[in-house]
């Protein structure tokens, strides 16, 4: 039992979640009530810090990493993908030293290790190859001995489909990913890696609809991104049951924090704005899959009675032409200011006065134990139903601490609350930001994908190789053919904004670095995951993939706008196109 718990009913977890939305709810409150100019602050991303931040890491560790000795390919990755996202290079010195690093951690048999003479692991391996891949040029790349990593990585397959992670190690959901994004980023995918991995993976998708660690083991954020994009990577995402697997990732987004969870009851965290919202990066890049196993099993889920059912949208209906109303409606109701009404940044407010002027600190820095006292099932009392309100206490859940959408009045302002979070003051992301509907539809129980432009018949042959499928309104292409790297996305299908406010306000860490959560240290792994999430969040309505995303859907000012990654090796895009061509000479 921790501090402030003054029932018997309530579990550890629902009174860390009851303080973490009071402690989320009030910096909203405050951005909501900031002025134009704060709010601009406040939503910009602090580049410069966090390349400060991760750059003193590049260069000298202290002695408090010891415990991450084993995992030192993964430091050079965090930290150069997250000056990649930002779009800084390291210099001379700093390269030579990294591309060496790396070189010694390779083990003579094959893969990495966690630093010099470690036995090699697939995690690692992961880590050096995309810390390589995002160094890039021939130095590096060709420092890269792929005839040995194929061998390790045929070391480490099972014939169950599963990949182990060390020699005699366990087999799980990293494995696979770890092995076949390598392979793949090298060029040396071979039938022997790809032979029953849709088995494997499939074994692993939950009751719940999300992907499990291993076969019976509980649906996770971090294991649905590395099964789903193994699967991708060999071109078999048809062996899921996508529709549960969408609807699993969709609702763990926490409709207060606007933030992901890893799993059903349990806290959002910063880290899974990448391994959950990377999900809907990926899959709005394969949505046709989605679209033909929606219609196969539920013919009748396009919206009923608007004419569109069994038959692929495409036209534009009444219900695109709406869409940008709603754009605009959402956009007035998140607060979005223009670019250009102020040049400061979020953590020079404090700098300049030596007083902090960021209107969050206050609401982000209280302790739990400084909330307001809880009543008896740990709740802050304002947002506390009444008697009354008796029956949506079972609407009262760590996901989101709000009623179901039946009970949502949206006549005039959107989602506006009429249970726990109609009480005045209580801001949620979901309020402030509220979802754009575009090219799905998403009720109480599940989302569904109801615009798609065409039929789904061009699914790519080697989708790793232009990391996309789709179809595009205005494609010449012939039915069957490969589709093209240039080609149409979709989306979002997920609330980005929200997403994007919970990294920007609730995640950055004033100093540089950005974190778990509000109270948390920041660090490289949770820097490296937010600004990939963060990316994957901007690029959710780019009409082509790494294309430029629409200013609104960058939540923030558009210099906030980070590098695109590839969706299913998160390295730097143009790192990978890179890499891959390197590698095909
Ligand atoms: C639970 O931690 C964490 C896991 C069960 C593993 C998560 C897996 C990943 C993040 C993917 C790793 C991917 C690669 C490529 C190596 P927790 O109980 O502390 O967190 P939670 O409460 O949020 O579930
Ligand atoms: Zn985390």
């Amino acid at each position: 039992m921790g501090e402030g718990s003054t029932s018997s009913s309530s579990t550890l977890t629902q009174r860390l979640q009851a303080d973490l939305e009071r402690i989320v709810s009030s910096a909203y409150e405050a951005f909501d009530s900031a002025t134009v100019k704060q709010r601009y602050e406040l939503l910009t991303l602090s580049g410069h810090h966090h390349e400060t931040y991760v750059l003193r890491g590049l260069r000298r560790l202290s002695s408090g990493f010891y415990v991450l000795d084993s995992s030192r390919p993964w430091l050079c990755y965090w930290i150069l993908h997250s000056l990649s996202l930002l779009r800084r290079s390291v210099d001379g010195g700093l390269y030579d030293r990294s591309v060496a690093f790396l070189k010694r951690c390779q083990d003579p048999e094959g893969g990495y290790g966690g630093g010099p003479g470690q036995m090699p692991h697939l995690a690692t391996t992961y880590a050096a190859v995309c810390a390589i891949v995002t160094l890039g040029g021939e130095k590096a790349l060709a420092s890269i001995d792929r005839e040995k990593t194929l061998k390790f990585l045929l070391r480490m397959k099972d014939p169950c489909g599963g990949f182990r992670v060390h020699e005699d190690g366990e087999m799980d959901m990293r494995g696979s990913y770890t092995a076949l994004a390598v392979a793949h980023m090298l060029g040396i995918l071979t039938p022997e890696l790809v032979e029953n991995v849709g088995e494997f993976v499939r074994s692993c998708q939950t009751y719940e609809g999300g992907i499990g660690g291993e076969p019976g083991s509980e649906a996770h954020g971090g294991y649905t991104f590395c099964g789903l994009a193994a699967l991708a990577l060999v071109n078999q995402l048809h062996v899921l049951d996508l529709p549960a697997l969408v609807n699993w990732v969709a609702f763990r987004q926490g409709r207060v924090e606007g933030g992901f969870q890893g799993r059903t009851n349990k806290l959002v965290d910063g880290c899974y704005s990448f391994w959950q919202g990377g999900c809907f990066q990926l899959l709005q890049q394969y949505m046709p899959h989605l679209w033909v196993q929606q219609n196969a099993s539920m013919p009748g889920l396009s919206k009923a009675g608007d004419g569109s059912e069994g038959k692929m949208p495409g036209s534009q209906t009444a219900d695109s032409a709406m869409e940008d109303v709603e754009v605009k409606k959402s956009e007035e109701a998140s607060g979005r200011v223009e670019e250009g009404t102020s040049s400061s940044k979020t953590a020079d407010s404090k700098k300049e006065s030596g007083v902090d002027l960021n209107p969050l600190t206050e609401a982000l820095n209280t302790k739990p134990s400084d909330s307001k006292p809880a009543t008896e099932d740990g709740r802050d009392p304002s947002s506390a139903p009444a008697a009354h309100e008796e029956e949506e206490e079972e609407f009262f859940s760590p996901t989101g601490n709000v009623p179901e959408v039946e009970e949502l009045d949206s006549e005039d302002e959107g989602c506006e609350f009429t249970g726990p979070m109609a009480k005045t003051g209580f801001s949620s992301a979901e309020k402030l930001f509220p979802m754009v509907e575009i090219g799905f539809h998403r009720e109480p129980q599940h989302v569904v994908c109801v615009e798609v432009s065409e039929a789904p018949q061009g699914v790519v042959q080697d989708p790793g190789t232009v990391g996309v499928s789709g179809t595009s309104s205005d494609s010449s292409r012939a039915p069957g053919e490969p589709l093209s790297v240039d080609e149409f996305l979709y989306g979002p299908i997920f609330n980005s904004q929200a997403l994007q406010a919970y990294i920007l306000l609730c995640c950055q860490e004033i100093g540089g670095g950005l974190r778990d959560k509000p109270g948390k240290m920041a660090d490289f792994y949770h820097t490296c995951y937010c600004l990939s999430g963060l990316s994957a969040a901007q690029y959710s309505t780019a009409h082509r993939v790494g294309g430029p995303p629409p200013p609104s859907s960058v939540l923030g000012p558009y210099s906030n706008l980070l590098e695109a990654t590839h969706a299913l090796c998160n390295v730097r895009l143009d790192r990978y196109y890179e890499a891959r061509s390197f590698f095909q000479r």
